[in-house]
């Protein structure tokens, strides 16, 4: 982290876990253990968990965020969700192009770019997620699909609305497994990361842009990954569950 250049940002992504009666628990107890932090916390929710989790959050430093967001601002897309409905109820945060919809649900970069551009039209902080298996990994293709799921994500994206966007490092190798990058595997996809935004938009607007690492982080690994120089946050799935846990990755943030 390079806290004079960026902001450092710890983000709980639930996935498909907790009913809101749990979300609200949870982030009660959360509350307490993040109060402190010198850095952001922010916690994304599935979409019928928002109320609640914004109830709870209530008058603390906890923001509120969503796993995803449809492109279109109205209209026929049953089952969809769009930028101003997240806004109207008060939510901050999105994340965009998670390797589980990549994997599960048709996500491409093209539609990772429509969603983006929706959420920073709408005024959303897109958390835009980008990672590489572990066959393009050993094929050698890492730095070059870091540089271009950037790049994609990133199109038509203003240097004004980019001070909006956090991009998330996630090797999909890693997500779930227990396989966590290391700390200088960690660095060099979030080195990739910053180099594209740099080829795109200069090297002085890349050293502001905040940079998460995901896959496996805990509560056990985060000191060492976020004492990287480009690693500048965590997206955390399975340790945010967790309140315990996901307070001591917030406190290796706030160091
Ligand atoms: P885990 O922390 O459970 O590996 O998940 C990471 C992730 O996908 C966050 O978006």
């Amino acid at each position: 982290m390079n806290k004079s250049l960026r902001k450092a940002v710890i983000a709980g992504n639930w996935k498909m876990n907790k009913t809101p009666a749990e979300a609200a628990a949870l982030i009660n107890e959360m509350k307490p253990l993040v109060a402190d932090a010198d850095c952001d916390v922010v916690l994304c929710v599935p979409y019928v968990d928002i109320p609640a989790a914004l109830e709870a959050a209530k008058g603390s430093n906890i923001k509120i965020g969503a796993e995803n967001v449809h492109f279109k601002a109205s209209g026929a897309y049953t089952g969809e969700i769009s930028a101003e409905m997240l806004t109207a109820l008060g939510v901050e945060y999105v994340v965009i192009g998670h390797s589980e919809r990549r994997q599960y649900f048709g996500e491409t970069d093209q539609t990772v770019n429509l969603r983006s551009l929706a959420a920073l039209n709408a005024g959303l902080k897109a958390i835009i997620c980008v990672g590489e298996t572990l066959e393009q990994r050993e094929l050698g293709y890492t730095e070059t699909l870091l540089k271009y799921q950037t790049k994609m994500a990133l199109t038509n994206v203003t240097a004004e609305q980019l001070k909006n966007v956090i991009i998330a490092y996630e090797p999909v190798w890693a997500i779930g497994t227990g396989v966590t990058a290391t700390d200088d595997q960690a660095n060099e996809g979030n080195k990739y990361v910053r180099d594209a935004i740099a080829e795109a938009y200069g090297a002085d607007v890349a050293e502001t842009v905040t940079v998460q690492y995901g896959g496996s982080m805990n509560a056990k690994n985060a000191e060492g990954l976020l004492s990287k120089e480009h690693v500048d946050g965590g997206l955390i799935g399975g340790a945010s569950l967790k309140a315990a846990d996901f307070s001591v990755i917030v406190k290796a943030a706030s160091k």
